[in-house]
């Protein structure tokens, strides 16, 4: 196997991966990305991308997270991590609309210029997507267009593919169909159970999602929309 072939599939903890194409690393914004994140559960993708801003991988602030459901990880990692944190929590809401309006409000005072969904588990309306056109990125377990919906690491074991991945990619009306800014792959093992399969993306989400948003803020700066 040649050199450029090799590195493309070995990743730092050897696990099998391609991340093609390899985008140039270290973009940088002047002045830095104001970044706002939506988490529901866990919040793992958002303390990498949080780590990733302050290792410079990205040129970018969290400037505040937004979680809706109270006392959830996320917000235990904001607060650890000294990020603002704000519970926006969906059932108090009458419609989509509404509780999205209260999360436009809480990011504009924050001056946001792109808000990250990273496991946010709940569907935006038009209201969001359309008072930040272009500007939010999510982050999905599969290869998209395969496998939409909430339950895509179980449709990848269902449906017995030996390859699924991670998806990062701005966020339209339609749920996880928008334009793809970013890949990785990773294999299906014989014996996986969702568990395993789910850490193994999880590794390669971790990675892609800051390359992903600096991606989409390259076409945010060139464009001017704010
Ligand atoms: C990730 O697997 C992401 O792809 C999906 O939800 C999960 C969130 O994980 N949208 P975490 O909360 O970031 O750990």
């Amino acid at each position: 196997m040649n050199n450029s072939i090799s590195q493309s599939i070995k990743d730092e903890d050897d696990t099998p991966s391609m991340i093609w194409p390899r985008p140039s690393s270290n973009l940088s914004f002047n002045p830095p990305l104001k970044l706002g994140v939506m988490s529901s559960g866990n919040g793992s993708n958002f303390e990498s991308l949080v780590m990733a801003t302050r290792t410079k991988l990205l040129d970018a602030t969290v400037h505040l997270l937004v979680v809706n459901n109270p006392n959830c990880k996320a917000m235990e990692r904001a607060n650890r991590l000294n990020i603002p944190c704000v519970v926006i929590d969906h059932r108090k809401y009458s419609s989509r609309e509404q509780l999205d309006l209260e999360i436009i409000k809480h990011f504009k005072a924050y001056d946001i210029e792109g808000i990250i969904m990273a496991g946010w588990m709940r569907i935006v309306s038009d209201t969001l997507i359309n008072t930040y056109p272009n500007r939010i990125v999510n982050i999905h377990p599969s290869l998209l267009p395969c496998f939409k919906g909430h339950d895509a690491v179980e449709q990848a074991l269902t449906n017995r593919v030996t390859i699924t991945g991670c998806t990062v990619h701005i966020v339209r009306k339609d749920v996880d169909s928008g334009p793809i800014l970013i890949q990785a792959a990773v294999p299906v093992l014989l014996d996986d159970n969702k568990d395993q399969l789910l850490k193994r993306i999880q590794i390669e989400e971790h990675r892609i999602l800051p390359i992903g948003v600096s991606l989409a803020a390259t076409k945010w700066r060139e464009r001017n929309l704010r």
